[in-house]
């Protein structure tokens, strides 16, 4: 059996550039990276290209990548359709900032998957969130706003709370504290946020009572896909929807890595749920940077002069819409992901045999082409039971042995892994084959 110690020294011996290029980017950028999430001890890789399900790091080694860019590379890197879509319209320019007939055909194609009557773009789902907030705000013109514990909306002050906070500072477990999740914002903004526990209606309903007549929005991922996966219990969301309705919050699903995976139309077709807003982004863009949010005519017409303002410069680029238009008609279709969903599938089933053959204590859950081993015996169904229960170091042990093994995943517990619909039997097969290698380590 390895130690954690040993499976390091296979990492630094395997990635000696990767070393050198975080040495050089660490004088320039904070942490090295541009994004706090890139950032992971001992340092983190640094790629050199991606081409279908694979990635290149700069010391040559080649991964098949099982993170999908935080999912949001469903339809695999620099897929050929994608490709021949934004090349022809590198040509054409790549910015107008003035209206092209593609977004309406862009809105059309999400409009078949996802119950939305208007869309607006954004160039992330930070945006996409911030804006779905003003729009219920504006629409309710009420101001407070209902967020589940360990859910991730983006960058922005409103719903930068709670993602995961420090168990001595979030109060108790039924009616959490809403706890900054980074320094640099007001007091005052977070007192707006209300943090409730995932899967525990009660406390919803206890939240919406304490602030009855104050609450412009509930907004959540209906699959906790930042924290682990975790998949929301039979009647919850259900629950939400009725309470929502009862207390006049506009609800909104943050469907930015729900969508386009674990259903054609994301959670609310796979749990028959209509939310008023919904925001979407990462598969939406396959690879570009584009999001948006949309929902209930009457209140998306919220937008306008006079009314809410939104807007942005790249906002509906014509070389995202293209992507995207691209990827939904032809790549992200229920075929492929059906094919996706079946490797899935077989990539779970052989680790809940690996899991089994060499007694870790653990079980997997899967979504749609998502999933992640749940390294504990209890059930988790939240962010707290999450960090009491999840066993991270295994997680550790685990990424390092794939890693080292030309296995790609994230090396954190905020993240599950997704199959894209370029994989094939044969890099389930090998990955499958990778962890039998690597699971007697994990014991
Ligand atoms: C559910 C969810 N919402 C919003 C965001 C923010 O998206 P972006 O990174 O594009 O700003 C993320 C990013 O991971 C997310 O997972």
């Amino acid at each position: 059996m390895k130690s954690i110690e040993e499976l390091e020294k296979e990492y630094r011996k395997r990635t000696p550039t990767s070393l050198k290029c975080f040495e050089r980017a660490k004088e320039y950028i904070p942490l090295g990276v541009n994004s706090n999430f890139q950032a992971y001890d001992p340092y983190p890789i640094f790629w050199d290209h991606a081409k279908g399900n694979r990635y290149w790091d700069v010391d040559g080694n080649e991964y098949i990548d099982f993170n999908s860019a935080f999912g949001s590379t469903l339809a695999g890197h620099a897929h050929p359709l994608i490709v021949k879509a934004v090349t022809e319209q590198l040509s054409k320019g790549t910015l107008y900032t003035a209206p092209t007939d593609l977004t309406a055909t862009c809105v059309e194609e999400i409009k078949k998957r996802f119950p939305v009557d208007m869309v607006r773009f954004a160039n992330s789902g930070t945006e996409a969130t911030m804006h779905a907030l003003r729009v219920a705000r504006a629409y309710t013109e009420k101001e407070k706003v209902i967020k589940i514990e360990g859910c991730y909306h983006g960058m922005h002050d409103y719903l930068l709370q709670s993602v995961e906070p420090d168990l001595d500072k979030a109060g108790p477990d039924d009616r959490p504290y809403t706890v900054p999740q980074s320094k640099g914002i007001p007091k005052d903004i977070s007192k707006g946020t209300i943090v409730v526990p995932f899967n525990n209606a009660d406390a919803m309903q206890d939240a919406l009572e304490r602030n009855k007549g104050d609450v412009a929005a509930v907004i959540m991922e209906p699959v906790m896909m930042n924290c682990t996966l975790i998949p929301p219990r039979d009647g919850y969301l259900e629950k939400v929807r009725e309470l929502t309705e009862a207390y006049k919050a506009v609800l909104i699903f943050d469907e930015v890595k729900t969508g386009f995976k674990v259903a054609y139309g994301g959670a609310s077709e796979y749990y028959h749920i209509k939310p008023d807003l919904i925001t979407l982004a990462k598969c939406l863009g396959s690879g570009f940077s584009l999001a948006a949010f949309g929902g209930k005519k009457e209140i998306m017409e919220v937008i306008g002069p006079g009314g809410v303002a939104h807007g942005g410069t790249y906002s509906a680029n014509p070389l995202a819409i293209r992507a995207s238009i691209t990827a939904l008609r032809e790549v992200l279709t229920r075929e492929n992901l059906a094919h996706a969903t079946k490797l899935e599938d077989k990539l779970a089933d052989g680790l809940r045999k690996a899991l089994k053959d060499n007694g870790i204590p653990g079980y997997v859950n899967s979504l749609g082409p998502c999933g992640m081993v749940m390294f504990t015996e209890h059930e988790i169904y939240d962010y707290r039971t999450t960090v009491r229960y999840y066993n991270s170091d295994r997680l550790k042990k685990l990424w390092f042995g794939l890693v080292n093994n030309g296995i790609w995943i994230a090396p954190h517990t905020d993240e599950h892994w997704t199959v894209s619909v370029l994989h094939t039997e044969e890099d389930i097969d090998k990955a499958l084959a990778v962890i039998e290698k690597v699971a007697p380590d994990l014991k």
